[in-house]
């Protein structure tokens, strides 16, 4: 593994490692588990699969490989985000999606401050939601004056994003005056097309652009997310060292050395031989969170498609679901436990989570208690996540058991980085585009002729009938 990136030293390599022992049939049985020799068949496909996405890559494909590499675009939005630091108490992001979670990933995973600010940094508010309530509550807290907006779209069209930017312009505008108003606006879109670069062209907002030819989930690593992130003071180049680590190992033609390929693999082989359609992300860690939820928005909406194969219609796609240790152990564990044998449990764990809190031992003479004395809370969530993921084994479920040394920028990035690998090579064994969503877009048709949107008639008047059946005998 490179050690330096353009001369930079870091102090440890700190690789995420994964562990895949307990999906094998050795680990939870022969009913359940993977057999040495389906991996051994699947490994030619893999292989084939590595060198189809790193050869399109060479042919300029795939920009979002590439990103860790990308330091040019770095420098500028290093300074952007230094001035920014400067008048800003507060930066909201208005974005939706792979437009809004890569940013709130990678913000809260390395937010080592609880509250969720570092000293003297800006306060990032990811704004993903067009709840009334909530939207007119944050604007109503927030002190214009000192607040920037980051519109973030890249089609520059997304109904949600348009309406909150909509809302936003006009506030700002009555309170801060024609003169102030633009200062607090910062639009993030495509070079060249969509509605939102046309605004900017035509009202002068500063922007800035998102990546070519990269789409919004899988831009978490580009300047669109690491922006805040360098305004909140983290480290980026970093993120972006950990992610180009990783891009080492997710390059090896041998998929039983490549951490992506073998995820890949394991999770393929679950699905279609072993009838595991759910895929579980349980962080042990709370700042990993919102880093669970950008994956589950990256695993479904990537690999949730309807294809046409031998003569009919297959739907495909794991469902993501995330869930939290050790909290969830008290909510959905028993199910995963006992209920149907369909979940493969990914664990995230932290080895050194940087912060201990020793038990007192408080109550000698209550055994009950006592036992608990003197271990570390950290300790105990790492016994915890030991305890499950083997009681998950006993009963001959799969589970996969991911651990950072550290949660640093470093491991971080290296995290995002296998995800979106992972992502795309699952893609490919399925046969599939990972990089669009069309059934989105249906659901994105529809609002629009709700809306009065001009050339979305046909769409209006469908739901207008779909709503003229409904039968009111059947509404209680
Ligand atoms: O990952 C994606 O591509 C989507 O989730 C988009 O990010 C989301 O639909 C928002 O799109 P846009 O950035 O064009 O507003």
């Amino acid at each position: 593994m490179a050690q330096t990136f353009r001369g930079r030293r870091r102090q440890e390599p700190e690789p995420v490692r994964i562990d895949l022992n307990g999906v094998f049939a050795s680990a939870i049985g022969a009913a359940s588990g993977i057999h040495p020799e389906e991996l051994g068949t699947l490994r030619p496909r893999l292989a084939a699969a590595i060198e189809t996405l790193q050869s399109e890559r060479a042919q300029g494909l795939h920009p979002f490989l590439d990103l860790p590499q990308d330091r040019d675009a770095m420098g500028e939005m290093q300074s952007l985000a230094e001035q920014l630091r400067e008048d800003v108490d507060h930066f909201v992001v208005l974005g939706i999606g792979g437009s809004a979670r890569g940013a709130r990933a990678l913000a809260a995973a390395l937010d080592a401050n609880p509250r969720g600010k570092k000293r003297d940094a800006p306060e990032l508010i990811v704004a993903d939601n067009i709840d009334p309530a909530s939207f007119s509550r944050l604007l109503d807290e927030l002190d214009l004056s000192r607040t920037v907006f980051n519109v973030v779209s890249k089609s520059g069209e997304t109904s949600e994003t348009m309406a909150q930017f909509l809302i936003v312009r006009e506030r700002l505008l009555r309170e801060l005056g024609a003169m102030d108003y633009v200062k607090h606006l910062l639009v993030t879109t495509d070079a060249e097309g969509g509605s939102l670069r046309q605004i900017v062209n035509d009202e002068g907002f500063p922007s800035t652009s998102f990546p070519g030819g990269v789409s919004g989930r899988f831009s978490a690593l580009s300047s669109v997310h690491l922006l805040p992130v360098a305004l909140l003071g983290h480290d980026v180049e970093e993120i972006l060292d950990g992610a180009a680590a990783m891009d080492e190992r997710c390059r090896d033609r041998d998929p039983e050395k490549n951490p992506a390929a073998l995820l890949a693999g394991v999770r393929y082989l679950l699905e279609v031989l072993h009838g595991v359609p759910t895929a579980v992300l349980m962080p042990y860690c709370d700042r990993l969170v919102p880093l669970a939820d950008w994956w589950c928005q990256l695993w479904a909406e990537s690999l949730g498609k309807r294809v046409e194969r031998d003569g009919g219609r297959l739907s495909i796609g794991q469902t993501p679901v995330r869930a939290i240790g050790a909290a969830d152990q008290h909510s959905q564990m028993q199910l995963y436990l006992d209920g149907p044998a369909d979940k493969v449990v990914t664990f995230v764990r932290v080895a050194d989570a940087g912060v201990e809190l020793e038990i007192p031992r408080s109550y000698p003479d209550l055994e009950d208690v006592a036992y608990l004395g003197g271990h570390g809370l950290g300790e105990l969530l790492v016994m915890e996540q030991r305890a499950m993921e083997l009681a998950l084994n006993k009963r001959g479920r799969p589970t996969i058991t991911i651990e950072m040394p550290h949660l640093t920028a470093f491991t971080v990035g290296q995290l995002v980085y296998l995800m979106e690998v992972e992502t795309a090579l699952t893609a490919s064994l399925f046969g599939i585009d990972p990089f669009n969503q069309p059934a989105v877009e249906e659901g994105k048709r529809l609002t629009f002729g709700l809306a009065g949107k001009p050339g979305y008639e046909d769409e209006r008047a469908e739901i207008e009938r779909w709503l003229a059946a409904k039968l009111p005998e059947r509404v209680v």
